[in-house]
């Protein structure tokens, strides 16, 4: 990773205590977003994994989850010259869809892909801002692998390593710009 993407996640992701509830600590992104050098650092950081040694783009996808994955997954597939796939929350997605619902702290989560928003054999890069529980990612990468697709790697931002994220997608590259 980049000096600058290094000293981008130091400075601008912010830590606001007891949000949304007291002793959590909340990551905040927004004034990494709002820094055009350090937010571009950052997109070129995570456009890495799908990336080969040599530089080459070796993915055709890349998938974002709503809604802070969004905002990294779309401006890394342009930094790739590959397109942006979103995995939407239940029922925003309007033509037919496949559905993966998994457990949160309370109750459970529904995410959903277009059905043909990753084509057979497509190789993708999966992008979000953070890993915690791992429950999101490992959907999303079953979403994409009912399309017929491949996770070539996951990217994220920030992984909570207190969490057993990582071993939710043991098997697939995972790349974590910041450990926590
Ligand atoms: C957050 C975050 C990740 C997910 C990680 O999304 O953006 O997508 O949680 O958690 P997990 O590894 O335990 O699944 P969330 O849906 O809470 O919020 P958002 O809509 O603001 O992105």
């Amino acid at each position: 990773m980049s000096a600058a993407a290094e000293d981008a996640l130091k400075r601008l992701v912010v830590d606001v205590s007891d949000y949304p509830k007291p002793g959590v600590v909340f990551k905040d992104i927004t004034p990494l977003l709002a820094d055009h050098d350090g937010f571009t650092a950052v997109v070129q950081a995570l456009a890495a994994a799908g990336r080969d040694a040599a530089g080459n783009v070796v993915i055709d996808k890349v998938v974002g989850m709503e809604a802070r994955g969004f905002m990294f997954a779309a401006p890394v597939a342009l930094a790739l010259g590959a397109g942006f796939v979103p995995v939407r929350k239940a029922g925003k997605l309007p033509r037919d869809t496949f559905s993966e619902s998994y457990a949160l702290e309370y109750g459970d989560a529904t995410i959903e892909i277009h059905k043909d928003g990753v084509a057979p054999g497509e190789r993708v890069l999966v992008v979000d801002d953070v890993l915690a529980t791992g429950g999101t990612v490992a959907a999303t990468r079953t979403l994409i692998e009912r399309c017929g697709g491949v996770v070539h790697s996951v990217a994220v931002l920030l992984e909570l390593t207190f969490l057993p994220g990582r071993e939710a997608v043991a098997d697939v590259p995972l790349l974590a710009l910041e450990q926590v």
